[in-house]
């Protein structure tokens, strides 16, 4: 039964809070060191970019016999999504005994502070990864901190502390959240819809302001897309990555909001045979795996995408509902065959990705409607599967271009070819005129002319903020080209 409540309430170690009377964008960053005084957790850029911010955010698992931590940039998320789970701030890390996380101790021993603006994000990232890996190698452990920017201690200490951490034992490393279980399971949120005696739905705000202004928090489906129906004017809310810095730099209040983090149905993957079926709500980090081996060029672009905190929340649909021209996971999809599930109250329409957008920022999704899920077709036999982003940095970069090229190869010719991109049209897209040049022919026949003359005639040159066309065509030819030259060597044949 969804509870008809206007407090949001979380544990913080060991206590339930029940936060009343805040707006319904107040964020976590905000409400920890204005109304908690859990001033460790810094604000450095209020838009997902620094770390300072980053904090661990709990949830029961399936069984509730335990608790599963996701850090997260607590600037961009919203209080109430944080209604029936808990928060750990480093100030939750020291012991009753006054003794420090081994994670700190590091720190100290290894000089990792200097002015310690960043350090208290850097400890909740490395003391994030140790719950999930208690052994994490110097990789594992720089992609971990690829959220956290500190200005002037320097890199190889905070590693040197890391490391040094890692040899506490793994009792030590793991969060004591002992008090909070029985907590959790007290405030979970409820995963069945209520009801009218009429049978109709009704979901019941988590917050509702005196204007009248509402924060939803359904638990299922239907919930959704009933509300929707009701209140077509609604903002979805999913990781927040995008509509938190809308909060906070434009200052967006819409008068409903709906968020999708307690909705189960989306947030699954369903094996469907020749596709999965990826709920809206999956996070990047789950995608990520599940690529992993199918598809490495996707896992990595993945792991280029924002930052740890970023991806532990932000979502697919979000990424492809949101449409930036140079959104990252569009071209990867696209050139994949990926289609879409939208919903609108009770019926359910595919839509092929390529399809979706009708200008920038613009896409086909009708009032009360909304994405349920990403159908991506599942690895098929001799298929090659390339991808690649240019960005000024390798790490927590937006794209200036993203290829994406999927093929196989048929008696040494190119055949099933799709490509797309983003950064040179209104919107990510395919590139059938390119696709033209490559399909049925061998690769060292394909020539840069050719390829220059398809971009030409494909897109219209304009100069970007991030990159100039020169600079964004020669990179995509370049793409097309490396992967074209490629393909001799890695992809394998298919009999015909
Ligand atoms: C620090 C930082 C780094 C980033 N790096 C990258 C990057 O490298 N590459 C990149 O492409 N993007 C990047 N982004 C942008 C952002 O993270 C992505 O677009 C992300 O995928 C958005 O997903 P979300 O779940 O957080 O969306 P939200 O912010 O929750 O929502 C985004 C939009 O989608 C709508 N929406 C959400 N779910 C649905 C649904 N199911 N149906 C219909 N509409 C829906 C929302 O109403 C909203 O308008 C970055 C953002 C930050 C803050
Ligand atoms: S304050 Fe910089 S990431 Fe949140
Ligand atoms: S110690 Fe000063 S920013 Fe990192």
């Amino acid at each position: 039964m969804t509870q008809a409540t206007n407090t949001v309430r979380f544990v913080l170690d060991g206590r339930i809070v029940d936060a009343e009377g805040e707006r319904r964008t107040t964020t976590v960053l905000d409400y920890l060191r204005e109304q908690l005084h859990r001033t460790g957790t810094k604000e450095g850029c209020a838009d997902g970019d620094c770390g300072a911010c980053v904090v661990l955010v709990g949830e029961l698992n399936g069984d509730g016999t335990a608790v599963n931590y996701v850090p997260v940039n607590s600037c961009l998320q919203l209080l109430p999504t944080l209604d029936g789970k808990s928060v750990k701030t480093v100030e939750s890390l020291k012991r009753p005994d006054g003794s420090l996380h081994p994670v700190q101790d590091a720190m100290v021993a290894c000089h990792g502070s200097q002015c310690g603006f960043c350090t208290p994000g850097i400890v909740m990232s490395l003391t994030g990864l140790v719950q999930t890996v208690p052994e994490p190698d110097r990789s594992a452990i720089q992609e971990a901190l690829s959220g956290n920017l500190c200005r002037c201690t320097g890199y190889r200490p905070i590693i040197d502390a890391a490391l040094k951490a890692c040899e506490a034992p793994a009792t030590l490393l793991k969060i004591d959240d002992a008090a909070d279980l029985p907590l959790l399971r007290e405030i979970r949120r409820p995963s069945e819809p209520t009801y009218t005696l009429d049978g109709d739905i009704v979901v019941q705000p988590v917050v509702r302001t005196r204007k009248g202004n509402v924060f939803v928090s359904p638990a299922t489906v239907a919930e959704v897309a009933d509300y929707l129906l009701k209140h077509p004017q609604s903002t979805l809310l999913a990781g927040s990555t995008e509509f938190g810095l809308a909060v906070n730099k434009q200052f967006r209040r819409p008068e409903y909001i709906v968020y999708l983090g307690n909705v189960a149905e989306l947030r699954q993957v369903q094996d469907k045979g020749t596709f999965w079926r990826i709920g809206a709500q999956v996070s990047l980090t789950a995608v990520e795996a599940l690529v992993a081996d199918a598809w490495p060029d996707f896992a990595e672009l993945l792991r280029r995408f924002g930052s740890p905190p970023v991806r532990s929340v932000a979502t697919l649909a979000g990424n492809i509902a949101n449409g930036s021209p140079i959104g990252d996971t569009m071209p990867c999809l696209m050139a994949l065959g990926a289609s879409l599930r939208l919903r609108r109250g009770d019926k359910t329409r595919s839509v092929m990705l390529e399809s979706f957008y009708t200008g920038q920022k613009k896409n086909v999704l009708q009032a009360g409607e909304f994405i349920e899920a990403i159908d991506l077709p599942r690895p098929k036999t001799g298929e090659v599967f390339r991808a690649h982003k240019i960005s000024k940095r390798f790490e927590q970069d937006i794209s200036a271009t993203c290829c994406a090229l999927r093929y196989q190869l048929k008696e040494g010719k190119f055949t099933e070819v799709r490509l797309a991109f983003n950064g040179l049209a209104p919107s990510p897209c395919r590139a059938p005129k390119i696709e033209a040049v490559i399909s049925g022919r061998a690769p060292e026949a394909v020539t840069a002319a050719e390829v220059d003359q398809a971009i030409a005639a494909s897109f219209t040159a304009r100069d970007g903020l991030r990159a100039t066309w020169a600079y964004r065509s020669l990179v995509a030819r370049n793409l097309v080209l490396r992967f074209v030259e490629e393909s001799v060597e890695s992809a394998p044949e298919v009999a015909s």
